[in-house]
């Protein structure tokens, strides 16, 4: 009976996990966005589900597809859709494992008509978008709050800062250093550091073998 248990470690288990890029409109016909591709995200919800959870995959927008039935697929475009899908299932899960490139910034004003092409130069002027992952950590009661740290430099330290910023149970350090790691690859290069600081570096490996090892990481700490 604990062999069968050992192996869905989580079942009855609710996840949340977001991915992909967001998109930010300029007008009607253009938007910011960025080379996310959703590769790592839809490997954590697979991986989750694999193990037994029932996944809500909130995801901009990204070719991939969900490849397993627990997963429920939520489609959003732009940050403020993602902040307000995330917080519509927040309170009803155990895990939130928050992988999605968000835009940080959006055109402060969308232009209702195509923006017509000028001889002089175009500003566009951008505000900030919400932090998903902060307002998330603000409110969390028992959940499990997972956040990631896309980092070039000072690898680290910015990691723990955002942990402790962020109030976050687990950090993964996604490391642009290496090559193979990062945004159109299918391999990455992680570190898992936890809330009392501890770092557990990882190969250089695929998304999949990575997804495996921070589910893996999330099972320990909602055990003990
Ligand atoms: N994140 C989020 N909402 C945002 C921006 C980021 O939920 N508006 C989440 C990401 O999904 C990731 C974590 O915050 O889990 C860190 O994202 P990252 O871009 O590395 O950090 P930022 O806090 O945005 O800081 P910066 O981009 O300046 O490094
Ligand atoms: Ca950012």
């Amino acid at each position: 009976e604990n062999d069968i248990l050992d192996k869905l470690p989580l079942k009855g288990k609710k996840v949340l996990i977001t991915a992909g890029p967001t998109y930010e409109a300029i007008d009607p016909v253009r938007f910011i966005g960025n080379h996310s591709s959703g590769k790592m995200g839809f490997a954590i919800a697979k991986s989750a589900a694999n193990l037994g959870a029932e996944v809500f995959l909130i995801s901009g927008p990204s070719h991939q597809q969900e490849q397993h039935s627990s997963i429920k697929r939520i489609d959003v475009v732009s940050a403020e859709d993602m902040y307000k899908a995330a917080h519509q299932y927040f309170n009803d899960v155990d895990v939130a494992i928050l992988s999605a490139a968000v835009a940080d910034y959006k055109p402060k004003n969308v232009a209702n008509q195509k923006i017509k092409k000028k001889e002089s130069s175009l500003t566009i002027e951008l505000a900030p978008t919400k932090d998903i992952l902060a307002s998330l950590g603000e409110i969390k009661k028992h959940q499990l709050l997972v956040g990631f740290a896309l980092e070039t430099n000072n690898e680290i330290e910015n990691a723990k800062g955002k942990l402790k910023r962020k109030n976050l149970d687990l950090i993964v350090l996604n490391s642009l250093q290496d090559k193979g790691a990062g945004f159109a690859t299918n391999t990455n290069k992680i570190t898992i550091i936890d809330k009392n600081l501890n770092e557990k570096p990882f190969e250089l490996k695929s998304k999949v073998d990575v997804a495996e090892d921070i589910i893996n990481e999330i099972v320990l700490r909602i055990k003990s």
